[in-house]
This record gives structure tokens, sequence and C-alpha cells, in this order.
């Protein structure tokens, strides 16, 4: 055998080792994504139960004073949470529905004020002023024997 022959044959056992490894590199990772994804659908995070169930945990009541409102994240949206004077408590979507600003909550004058084209709104989220003709979404919304205010994604 000479030199030549040697080196082929080395060079084509090299590669035939590595063409091994790669095989083995992505069967492993291929079954590890198939573990983590049976995983995560046997035991859902959190967030995904709360998207499936549909109500979501917000503030507390009783931390609400009447005529109070709370700004929560929902979804990646801001919402607030209004307790009016007669203790009801009402859910709205902060996104203006005239052309999707957020809308600021003015206690003084007790009104959603959309800081884009001067849109106001009451605290029923109806439109008293500016461009928007369309109240603001309301969220269902509910609290449970503790008091916890939750809010349901539609
Ligand atoms: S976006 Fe709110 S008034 Fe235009």
């Amino acid at each position: 055998m000479d030199e030549k022959t040697t080196v082929k044959l080395v060079r084509r056992g090299f590669f035939r080792v590595l063409a091994d490894w790669c095989l083995k590199f992505i069967l492993l990772v291929t079954a590890g994504g198939g573990a983590i994804m049976s995983l995560s659908f046997m035991f859902p995070p959190r967030k995904l139960m709360q998207r499936l169930t549909g109500w979501v945990p917000t503030v507390d009541n009783k931390g609400l004073k009447k005529g109070e409102v709370a700004q929560v994240m929902f979804n990646g949206t801001p919402v607030y949470v209004l307790k009016t004077p007669e203790d009801k408590l009402f859910c709205y979507s902060a996104v203006c529905p005239h052309a999707a600003c957020i809308v600021q909550w003015s206690t003084d004058d007790q009104h959603f004020k959309c800081p884009c084209h001067e849109s106001v709104f009451d605290s029923l989220g109806n439109p008293s002023g500016g461009p928007a003709t369309e109240p603001l979404t309301r969220l269902e919304l509910k609290t449970d024997e503790t008091g916890k205010i939750f809010i349901k994604l539609v």
C-alpha cells in the first residue's frame, strides 16, 4: 500500500466517523425536542393554562377603592379595572377604538382620555367627545371568594 492510498483510507474513515456523529447529534436533538414538547403538553406553563381557561387574575377587589381605577397588563395590552362609586366593577381595554392609541384615566374628571386625537370616554367606556364613535372594549370580569378580580379573554 503506497502513501497516497493510506491517506485516502484515513480520510474516508474520518468522514465516516464524522457522518456517524452528525447523525447521532441530529437524532439526539430531535428526540430531545420531542421530549420537551411532550412534557410541555402534559404540564403546560401557567400562562398557557390561563389562556386555555380564559380567566386571568388581576388585582384584589379589597385593595381597590370606590371610584378608583387599576391599570393591569392583559395579554400584552393595558386594561383598566374600574370600581365605580356605587361599588360596581368594570373592565375596559385601554386601546382607543379610533386608531388604537392607549387611553389614559383621568382621576380629576373621572374620564378616559386619548392622547392621540383627544377622544374622551366616560367611566362606562362610552365616547363623549373627540373623533371616536365606538365605546372602549369591555372585558368580562368576576371575583372569587378571596376578592381577587379575574378578567376573561375574548
Ligand atoms: S386614537 Fe384615540 S382618538 Fe384617535
